[in-house]
């Protein structure tokens, strides 16, 4: 249910959403692609890769990098097709994280900015990606923070006047779904962008 209103959210804000969120958009993934120490042998999967900024960075340091992006709007998707249409290794798919359209053990690195707060079930979501990832592989994931007041009173705004939005969590939630669905956590922080954007990023292994 969720799903289908973020999908229709994101079709809709698509055209405009790189220019809106500019600066955001580029300090958390600058963040995020350093943090996450790929190599450039890795096959990444990036998981509600929005119109494929992540891969534009990264593909301007390493541009023959394996990459796949998959999200559930068609509309990001068209975005992100067209921005790294030049490199035949990489691609886009439609799909939600509750059924990634690939084998198990797939995947050295998967990363999700910015979206874990919009997923139905967040269990079911990490099991996911765990599925995809190779056994030596890691996830890395950043999203909001609701250790810090700001998200802690968006978060109740955002539930009552935002249909797309479902909740955000603290880090010790989101380290407990990380335990609970057998990731080890490797490295994890807190991280604030300018005043407002108090985030946190981990990077975890699949325990087996
Ligand atoms: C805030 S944008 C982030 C995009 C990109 N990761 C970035 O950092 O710019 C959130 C994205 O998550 C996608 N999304 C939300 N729920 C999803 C789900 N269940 N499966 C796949 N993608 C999803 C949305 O369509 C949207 O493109």
């Amino acid at each position: 249910m969720t799903e289908t209103r973020v999908r229709q959210q994101y079709d809709k804000m698509s055209s405009v959403y790189d220019k809106r969120w500019k600066s955001y958009i580029s300090k958390t993934l600058s963040f995020v692609k350093n943090w996450a120490q790929i190599s450039p042998l890795d096959t990444v999967l990036d998981v509600a890769c929005g119109t494929g900024e992540f891969e534009r960075l990264l593909l301007s340091e390493y541009p023959t990098q394996h990459i796949v992006g998959v999200d559930i709007s068609e509309k990001m998707l068209e975005i992100a097709k067209h921005k790294c249409s030049i490199y035949p290794q990489v691609w886009f798919q439609t799909a939600s994280v509750l059924a990634l359209p690939f084998a198990s053990n797939t995947f050295d690195v998967v990363i999700s900015a910015s979206s874990f707060h919009y997923f139905d079930d967040p269990l079911a979501a990490l099991r996911e990606m765990k599925r995809v990832l190779k056994p030596e592989g890691k996830v890395v994931i950043l999203d909001w923070c609701k250790d810090y007041f700001f998200w802690k009173i968006s978060d109740i705004v955002l539930k009552l006047f935002d249909p797309a939005y479902k909740q955000c969590y603290t880090q010790d939630e989101f380290h407990h779904f990380l335990a609970a669905t057998n990731f080890t956590i490797r490295r994890a922080t807190r991280v604030r962008f300018d005043i407002v954007w108090g985030l946190m990023v981990a990077t975890a292994t699949p325990q087996y």
